[in-house]
């Protein structure tokens, strides 16, 4: 059983006005996917072991993010990292396990690391031709709905990543992307967006015009302090949203008995990296 978990360690107060109108249609239909859930990815707890301790970090998690919704208009979250491994896919997946474990939710996670994509993988989603993000960006014939698969059973979309025939840069520059993620805002609540790597890659800035906010996924004990340094100076700092301590394994000081994180002396350097940000708190 995994052992880790995320969670936001510190919230940014940004400026960030809410841009995003939240015109939503109706729900999005349903279609064809049946998840395999004996060859879901075990790290992807809030599917698969809905009840562990580890889920419910992720639904901690979740009810941030709803509050950054509820508060800040925030309905397009990227899901970043300084590093590659930190982290980036099983946080974006179970936080969206998370969210959509209310049944009203209408959540889609896209799949825009298209240099190393691994969300249909995690999810053991068939290997089919279908098409993903890559092919919607470059053939308009295809719309939102023509390339997002439906897991009915976690009440979960997915649009996969496709493959690229062209360069990421090329596909993230394209003005479809705009768009597709403009009909994702009127189809559903919350849109998280898996990322490849904020440090030594262009993508993330790419990205970053399009979302709302960004976590930022940093791997304890792990993600070395000047790349995430970096990855924060990389990214617009009134787009980050907050940082989740992704798999800290030290033992809980408290009745829960298991993996958690938030020591004060921990804190403290992120508190100072956050420093010129106003009202950073640690929840
Ligand atoms: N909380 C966790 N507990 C246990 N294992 C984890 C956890 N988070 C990530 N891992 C493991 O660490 C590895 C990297 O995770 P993941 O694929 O999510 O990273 P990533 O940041 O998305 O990587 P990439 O940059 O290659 O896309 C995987 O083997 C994954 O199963
Ligand atoms: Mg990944």
């Amino acid at each position: 059983m995994m052992r880790a978990q995320g969670r936001m360690l510190t919230d940014v107060e940004s400026l960030i006005e809410a841009p995003h109108g939240l015109g939503l249609s109706q729900r999005p239909a349903l279609c064809d996917v049946t998840a395999d859930r004996a060859r879901i990815s075990e790290k992807l707890v809030s599917l698969v072991a809905r009840d562990s301790c580890a889920a419910d970090q992720y639904r901690a998690l979740r009810q941030t993010v709803e509050r950054l919704r509820r508060e800040r208009g925030f309905q397009v979250i990227g899901v970043t990292s300084p590093c590659p491994g930190d982290g980036k896919t099983v946080t974006t997946l179970n936080l969206a396990g998370a969210l959509a474990q209310s049944p009203d939710s209408r959540v889609l996670v896209v799949d825009a690391d298209l240099r190393r994509p691994s969300v249909a993988e995690y999810l053991a989603l068939p290997r089919t031709s279908f098409p993903g993000l890559a092919e919607a960006i470059l053939d308009p014939a295809y719309d939102l709905a023509a390339v997002v698969r439906c897991l009915d059973t976690f009440n979960l979309s997915v649009l996969p990543a496709g493959t690229p025939q062209v360069t990421p840069y090329e596909l993230l520059n394209s003005p479809r992307l705009e768009g597709l993620l403009r009909d994702a805002r009127r189809t559903y609540d919350c849109v998280l967006i898996d990322t490849p790597p904020a440090v030594a890659l262009p993508d993330c800035r790419l990205i970053e015009r399009f979302v709302d906010a960004f976590l930022v996924v940093v791997a304890a004990h792990k993600t070395p302090r000047t790349l995430v340094a970096e990855a924060l100076n990389v990214l617009d700092p009134a787009k980050i949203a907050g940082v989740v301590f992704n798999a800290d394994d030290r033992s809980r000081p408290s009745e829960y008995g298991y993996g958690y994180y938030g020591y004060p002396e921990r804190v403290t350097w992120w508190q100072r990296l956050f420093g010129t940000v106003r009202s950073a708190r640690v929840r």
